[in-house]
């Protein structure tokens, strides 16, 4: 399936995880459909597939910026770069994310799910903020439904969402602790993370036109998938990734909402594959998106 993309000359995109397998056809089909795409790669020889895949016709349409995006001087140094050269951006798509097998820590001391899987989006959301506004922006953050269900074989029993408590939680820092850590549930929080703030964001960004919207692409055949599928069943590999959406499918999902003229003015909404679905009611509550907020601006503010 490839979406289809309206005549967006003159737009200009920000799109992260742009080199791998979702988020590079997203950028080329935005490119394709003459927009500007800029990207943040933290590595050269990946942005170069990117380049080949849209061709040299079209590069002068890719500014790609280097830095990682789990590590907040690259972020803000990204940020500051963006806003200088582009005075309104209209889609931002926050598409970087990663499952990480252990309890690993990014170079500001926060575990890297919360790094990467949330604290890159909240960051590019906010730290474009001007430029967003006045691009009347579309915000899509890629998040997953695994938000809604922690378990990986869902055989039986209810769905399990992950928590979010930040009762006693003073600092970014202090989530996801090493003791009792279990990597998917970490990266489970720090996507609902990403809901919940964009959620409290859309209230401040309303007046200025700015959406901000999350999807769930569907479980999608790309390099994340691999360290997804459970040991005991990695003999199937093969197989399995077989029964998976491909880049292309899941691509279309974050392509609708960022782009379709019918979609225009909808915000705060999470769309799993086609459809408007639900998020944990912890994602709604206010005193917990504040508290997420004050300690996401916390953490920049360093
Ligand atoms: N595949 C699925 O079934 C599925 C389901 C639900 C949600 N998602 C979400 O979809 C999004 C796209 O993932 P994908 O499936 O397309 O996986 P992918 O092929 O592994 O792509 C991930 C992208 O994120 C980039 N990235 C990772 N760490 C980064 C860092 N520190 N700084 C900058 N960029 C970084 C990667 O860059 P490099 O090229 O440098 O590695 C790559 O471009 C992710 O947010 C993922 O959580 C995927």
């Amino acid at each position: 399936m490839t979406a289809a993309i309206p005549d967006l000359r003159h737009h200009t995109a920000v799109v992260t995880g742009a080199t791998g397998g979702m988020g590079q056809i997203i950028a080329a089909t935005l490119i394709n459909a003459g927009v500007h795409v800029v990207t943040v790669a933290r590595d050269s020889a990946r942005a170069d597939t990117l380049r080949a895949r849209i061709g040299v016709d079209n590069e002068h349409r890719l500014d790609v910026i280097a830095g990682d995006l789990s590590r907040r001087e690259d972020l803000l140094t990204a940020a500051r770069i963006i806003e200088d050269r582009y005075e309104q951006i209209h889609i931002l798509v926050n598409n970087a994310g990663a499952h990480f097998p252990d309890h690993r820590m990014s170079s500001d001391g926060v575990e890297m799910h919360v790094a990467l899987d949330y604290l890159a989006a909240y960051g590019l959301m906010t730290h474009l903020d001007a430029s967003l506004r006045r691009g009347r922006a579309r915000i899509v953050n890629v998040a997953s439904d695994t938000l809604n269900d922690t378990r990986r074989i869902k055989l039986a029993g209810k769905p399990r969402p992950p928590s979010l408590d930040l009762t006693h939680i003073n600092d970014l820092a202090d989530l996801n602790p090493r003791t009792g850590f279990v990597p998917f549930e970490a990266y489970t929080r720090a996507k609902l993370m990403t809901v919940t703030a964009g959620y409290a964001l859309t209230r401040s960004f309303a007046p200025d036109g700015v959406t901000v919207n999350a999807v769930h692409p569907g479980i999608v055949a790309t390099g994340i998938v691999d360290d997804l599928i459970p040991r005991s069943l990695r003999p199937f590999g093969t197989l399995i990734r077989r029964a998976m959406l491909t880049p292309a499918d899941g691509a279309a999902t974050a392509l609708r909402i960022a782009t379709d003229p019918r979609l225009a003015g909808v915000t705060g909404r999470y769309f799993n594959q086609g459809s408007v679905a639900v998020t944990p009611p912890i994602s709604h509550d206010a005193a917990v998106q504040r508290k997420l907020l004050t300690l996401s601006e916390a953490h920049f503010a360093r």
